[in-house]
């Protein structure tokens, strides 16, 4: 198998945020898109072992960030390579409170929505969660950042925690 053929796919980047026991805590991914037009529902697909994936499972919500194509490395440094186990990545950041109860990451994000579970489906090494949007608002008329963007310009890599990391 060339898997060289998957690199075809094409993704944005995004922070997914969840909360847990009045904690906030959210994540960089890539595998996120939109699964239905009525009910508008999103799909995300985390990596069990990351904590995000606990907030979520337990809160049963999570909302999306899109973010800009001008976001800086240090930040998707924070939410993409470090764990909220170690770090509070909601220290330094603006976020909203979302009618959820989920915080909703503004900085470098050009839009967002927030999302209740309806389905999820246990896909080995991750969880794709699937969400109902219950509300989504645009933040500013700017590119996105995309996952070719990322890689080929920022020269980004993909940790072990996302599902389109390749051992190299
Ligand atoms: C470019 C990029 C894309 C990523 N995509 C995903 C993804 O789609 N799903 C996922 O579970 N993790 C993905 N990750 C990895 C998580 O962001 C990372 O494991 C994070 O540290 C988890 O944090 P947490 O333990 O606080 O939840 C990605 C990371 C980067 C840098």
């Amino acid at each position: 198998m060339n898997r060289k053929a998957l690199h075809k796919i094409s993704y944005g980047l995004y922070v997914v945020s969840s909360v847990k026991g009045g904690k906030f805590n959210g994540q960089i991914a890539n595998a996120v898109f939109q699964v239905t037009a009525t009910p508008p529902k999103v799909a995300v697909s985390i990596n069990r072992e990351n904590l995000t994936h606990s907030f979520i499972e337990s809160s049963g919500v999570f909302s999306v960030s899109v973010l800009s194509r001008e976001t800086p490395m240090v930040f998707i440094g924070l939410f993409g390579f470090r764990s909220g186990r170690d770090v509070d990545k909601f220290e330094n950041v603006d976020y909203d409170i979302g009618a959820t109860g989920a915080p909703i990451v503004k900085d470098h994000a050009v839009a967002w929505m927030e999302t209740r579970v309806t389905e999820s489906v246990n896909a080995g090494t991750h969880t794709v969660f699937i969400g109902e949007i219950l509300d989504a608002d645009l933040i500013k008329d700017e590119d996105v950042m995309t996952y070719e963007h990322y890689h080929s310009v920022l020269r980004g890599r993909a940790p072990k925690a996302a599902p389109t990391h390749m051992e190299v």
